[in-house]
């Protein structure tokens, strides 16, 4: 089993272990990567207020998302590519994630398809996420097979109509290696990432040829209209996008900056989640990433009223140093801090987390 001290220390030990292109990848963010730094920061611009003796003999993290039970309230993202870090890539994660009762957002650009992360996921709950192609052929195709494989939420990504600029991908050249599929589509997709113009992010030119940047709110409706699904739409930083969504359907929204990889500059998900909570006003659910390493994140997330967070990379980094036993050991690293922050602070159970119980701090802005 993975011995973590705390998330942070898995990034290093990961990249021993990959090839730098992959590493870097994995690890960038776009541009001058002040987003990716800030999404770190802006979890330590708010402090949390503990109450004292609540009773805390007894605790639980369980709640739900969208309606579906979690032991606690972090889901794992969807990232492209985990094949990059192990062999058996989504099946791998998936296996951890409902091993350790919460929900895998498996990816559309994922190296198994996602009829084998369901298989890998079994009775574990699972949403699936979405890029729109320009051919809507394509995606009304991935929406009918993730309904008939129990996904049970489209995540439908709103903040990539473009690759951000990634200057490490370019700088590397990035190419899928040789051995991956795209688990999803025809080996052609798969002979894009693999071969690009000969410069630049292959990545970058496949999402420039496939997906449709012409994508609009009314998009949103129309995946509602042929997606027995409830979508979330991940990757608003703006209230009023927040209200859109759900002005448009979505049964919740995901504040994201799409972990520092799309435009650089952008706040962080911590920054703008207060904001938005605000905004919606209890007609969705609201969720967040970006940033999230420590057990107190998750707690100041719920604080600022998130109904559950996302947390990325680190998942990664277990997936690459020990496989799904390595996923596993993280999330329940994060449930494990998660579980003390709540035991210091006064909270019995995550519906105790609230706004009282935090404070932004002025003075280290
Ligand atoms: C793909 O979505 C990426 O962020 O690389």
């Amino acid at each position: 089993m993975l011995d973590i001290l705390n998330l942070e220390s898995l990034e290093p030990l990961a990249r021993e272990r990959l090839d730098p292109m992959l590493f870097d990848y994995i690890a960038g963010g776009a541009a001058d990567e002040w987003t990716l730094a800030e999404n770190r920061t802006a979890w330590s611009r708010f402090q949390i207020l503990p109450r004292m003796l609540r009773g805390v003999a007894s605790r639980t993290l369980e709640t739900t998302i969208l309606g579906t039970p979690v032991s606690f309230p972090v889901v794992v993202p969807p990232m492209a590519f985990h094949g990059l870090c192990h062999l058996e890539a989504e099946a791998a994660t998936a296996r951890a994630t409902t091993a350790e009762g919460t929900i895998f957002c498996a990816s559309t650009v994922s190296n198994c398809s996602l009829e084998a992360i369901a298989e890998a996921s079994g009775v574990g709950p699972r949403w699936f996420q979405l890029y729109v192609y320009r051919d809507r052929g394509i995606t009304r195709g991935l929406v009918e097979r993730a309904a008939a494989a129990g996904y049970t939420a489209l995540c439908l990504t709103v903040d990539t109509p473009l690759a951000g600029h990634r200057e490490r991908d370019k700088r590397n050249t990035l190419r899928m290696p040789s051995h991956l599929e795209l688990g999803n589509f025809p080996t052609s997709h798969a002979d894009q990432n693999r071969v690009g113009s000969g410069h630049g992010s292959a990545l970058a030119q496949y999402i420039a040829a496939e997906w449709d940047p012409a994508l609009s709110w009314r998009d949103v409706e129309w995946l509602q209209s042929i997606s027995p699904m409830p979508v979330v739409v991940k990757g608003v930083l703006s209230p009023d996008d927040a209200v859109l969504a759900i002005e448009h359907g979505a049964a919740g929204v995901i504040v994201s900056n799409h972990g520092g990889r799309q435009l650089d500059g952008v706040p962080a998900g911590a920054t703008m989640l207060g904001p938005v909570v605000d905004a919606v006003s209890g007609r969705g659910e609201v969720l967040v990433d970006g940033g999230i390493r420590r057990g107190t994140d998750v707690f100041k997330a719920l604080a600022l009223g998130a109904r559950g967070v996302l947390v990325g990379r680190p998942v990664l980094w277990g997936l690459t140093l020990d496989g799904a036993e390595g996923v596993r050991a993280v999330l329940a690293h994060l449930r494990a801090e998660l579980d003390l922050a709540m035991a210091l602070a006064g909270c019995a159970g995550v519906g105790d987390i609230t706004r009282e119980l935090i404070l932004q701090s002025a003075s280290s802005c």
